[in-house]
């Protein structure tokens, strides 16, 4: 089989990158190890910068998202028995966040792909790429017995932090950058209507909390938790007590509780490779670069790798210029390490850290009266949560 961009991955980078391509006529396929069902199952954040959203209508997948998804203008911060809110509206020019469920947006990119009959192959097991540094890569994997080999002219890897492409590079040729923080967020998904119409996000001395949603009926709640905890060490009962412990008076005496319909601890984790290409390997999303979710930059870091691909590819194919396809690592990796800086200041501002200093509890204390004296504070804050420019 040979095909122009060969994709590995059919998670929400690869999804949307592949989508972009067949509407402009470039051949791709998208090799995903597991079932549809499984890459549904995955439960992850919900808050989508203006720029993924604008990704989305220009991939025609953005209809859904439109009718069900919400405009927010601010988000609140709790702090030292105060509740504060952030105006995103006003303190980044006039910009906004779209909140809808990464779940539902893979969706939404799985039935475009259906709708164009793009080629995605599920349950591909042994997904290898070769002769990534030669101008005729390859991909092989393997369907049950058979090896299918997909010949092609590049190769990106959206493969996710434990996925097979970034381990595919020479080590010598690639330099990791990590963090991983001593705690992870404990999280609950309920039927039931958020306490808050605008997210929540809580700095407490027992530890952080988050209350998001997905649409007014279904609720999304977090607890920071120690690393040693496990998911069955908590029942639903525990986790709501323990949210609300951590939430204004005023805000837990309103929070309607009900049972999980998900539970799960995830660790907190910074991350980024560089560069992000070797040869004819391209590396885009969470394959690449990791954040913490306090500052929901997950996948909206990933939005900008497939829009810089998408241009470089589109640039390679219509107008034989490789200007953006040589470019692409050192742009991506501009924008990436700003939503590193943004998501860690946010982590730092918000989290009780096992092994802090008097002196950072006071600098943590400090970082509040600035930011919420400050309209220059206000505005940086602002313009990161809702996206900086591609
Ligand atoms: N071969 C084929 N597919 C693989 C392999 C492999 N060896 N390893 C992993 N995959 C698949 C996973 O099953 C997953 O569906 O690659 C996909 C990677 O998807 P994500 O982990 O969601 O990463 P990405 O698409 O970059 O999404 C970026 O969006 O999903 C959210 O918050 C999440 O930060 C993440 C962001
Ligand atoms: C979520 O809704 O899951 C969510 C929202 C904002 C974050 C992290 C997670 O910063």
């Amino acid at each position: 089989m040979k095909v122009q961009v060969c994709i590995i991955g059919g998670g929400p980078s690869g999804l949307m990158l592949s989508q972009l391509l067949h509407l402009q006529g470039i051949d791709t396929i998208i090799l995903e190890k597991s079932s549809r069902d499984y890459v549904l199952s995955r439960i992850r954040a919900g808050v989508l910068e203006h720029g993924f959203a604008e990704l989305m209508r220009e991939a025609q997948c953005g209809e859904r998202m439109d009718r069900e998804g919400e405009i927010h203008h601010g988000f609140y911060i709790a702090h030292d028995g105060k509740l504060d809110r952030v105006d995103l509206h006003k303190y980044s020019g006039g910009n906004s966040v779209m909140v809808y469920g990464q779940t539902e947006l893979t969706r939404d990119l799985y039935e475009a792909r259906d709708k164009l009959g793009g080629k995605v192959v599920h349950n591909a097991a042994d997904v290898t790429p070769h002769d990534i540094a030669s101008d005729k890569p390859y991909v092989t994997y393997r369907s049950g017995d058979e090896v299918i080999r997909v010949d092609c002219d590049y190769i990106i890897g959206a493969d996710g932090f434990h996925g097979v492409s970034r381990k595919s590079i020479p080590q010598d040729k690639i330099k990791e950058y990590e963090r991983v923080y001593p705690f992870g967020w404990l999280g609950v998904l309920s039927r039931t209507k958020p306490v808050s119409p605008e997210l929540i996000y809580a700095k407490h001395e027992r530890g952080f909390a988050l209350c998001s949603l997905r649409s007014q009926v279904l609720s999304r709640y977090y607890v920071q938790v120690p690393l040693t905890d496990k998911v069955e060490d908590w029942s639903d009962d525990a986790f709501w007590e323990e949210l609300k412990r951590r939430l204004p008076e005023e805000i837990a005496a309103k929070l309607i509780t009900g049972p999980s319909i998900e539970k799960s601890i995830a660790p907190l984790r910074s991350f980024v490779c560089e560069p992000m290409r070797y040869g004819r390997l391209f590396l885009a999303g969470d394959a690449a670069h990791i954040v913490p979710p306090t500052g929901a930059r997950g996948l909206n870091s990933a939005a900008s790798d497939i829009y810089y691909l998408y241009h470089a590819l589109l640039d390679h194919y219509k107008k034989g210029d490789d200007t953006g396809i040589d470019g692409y690592s050192q742009r991506a990796l501009a924008r990436i390490w700003k939503a590193q800086r943004f998501s860690w200041w946010m982590t730092t501002l918000l989290h009780r850290f096992p092994d802090r200093l008097p002196y950072e509890d006071r600098l943590q204390d400090t970082e509040f009266e600035y930011l919420f004296s400050s309209d220059a504070a206000q505005r940086s804050l602002a313009e990161n949560y809702v996206g900086l420019p591609f």
